[in-house]
């Protein structure tokens, strides 16, 4: 048993996607959360950039005793996991893109012409290709980046017609000449968009890596017997700019009062 909170981190507000599921299947766990609301988006950042502002949030999440840490970003998964597991050798650390991959392989069946959306850079270091191809040289994936979605979330610029027309512009063609019926949303913001993703594109088994992950949590926790009981810890939310829609996303999801705080990394 280990009642120590688990650490998770996004540029945002994309790594909250995971709470509903972590309420559902780990409630006795808490969390501290660290949301980059000041320094979104990472995706289109240079990779140097994305490792130091990493570094600086897993220091301050292993400052809060966290007995693990959740990259809940697939940018930061795809370019920082090695570095932080080799920084932190005694906590585990795991990825959104692992878990991600892992259920296309196991679930594909005959569906095997997969789509991969996310950011540049995570699209750039084809990680969820070189895993799923990895375990399976057969399945055709084929990534794209769409820059645009992310800080049209942030902005809360989600159900309505200017999402609709940016969704359609990075989708249509993607979608119809690769004949996809699997779309991996490879985002941690995206699962904010699936509706009018499946609205537009019905045909499309949608892979949400946000629940995934919970898997994988708890099934780390239970390996290493990590589980918490009865913790009376409460959930903390830090963000680098306590943002409208940061606060907005934090109340649908975590309920009206939860403990926010502001934490600016540039001066610790
Ligand atoms: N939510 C993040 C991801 O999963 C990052 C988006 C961004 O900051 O560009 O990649």
């Amino acid at each position: 048993m280990d009642n120590r909170p688990i650490g998770f981190f996004d540029s945002g507000l994309g790594g909250l996607n995971s709470f509903p599921y972590m309420q559902k299947y780990l409630p006795e766990e808490r969390i501290v959360y660290f949301g980059d609301t000041a320094r979104t988006p990472y995706g289109s950042k240079a990779v140097s950039t994305v490792r130091r502002f990493s570094l600086q949030i897993a220091d301050f999440l292993v400052r809060h005793q966290v007995k693990m840490i959740v990259i809940a970003c697939n940018t930061v998964s795809a370019t920082c996991l090695e570095m932080l597991q080799e920084k932190y050798p005694a906590i585990p650390i795991i990825g959104v893109i692992q878990p991600a991959a892992q259920k296309v392989i196991n679930s594909c069946g005959t569906m095997n012409r997969i789509g991969v959306i996310g950011t540049k850079v995570t699209v750039a270091s084809h990680t969820y290709k070189n895993i799923i191809n990895t375990f399976n040289p057969n399945l055709h994936v084929v990534e794209k980046a769409t820059p645009a979605f992310v800080p049209l979330i942030e902005e809360g610029i989600i159900n309505n017609d200017i999402m609709d027309l940016t969704v359609k512009y990075y989708l249509d063609d993607f979608v119809l000449s690769n004949r996809l019926d699997t779309l991996v949303l490879g985002c941690t913001h995206y699962p904010l968009i699936r509706e009018t993703i499946l609205r537009l594109y019905p045909m499309l088994r949608i892979i949400n890596p946000s629940e995934e992950v919970v898997s994988t949590i708890k099934y780390v926790l239970k390996e290493k017997d990590m589980e918490a009981s009865g913790s009376d810890f409460t959930n903390t939310y830090y963000a680098s700019d306590l943002s409208e829609n940061f606060l907005n996303m934090i109340d649908r999801i975590c309920g009206a009062g939860a403990n926010v705080q502001f934490k600016n990394l540039d001066m610790s």
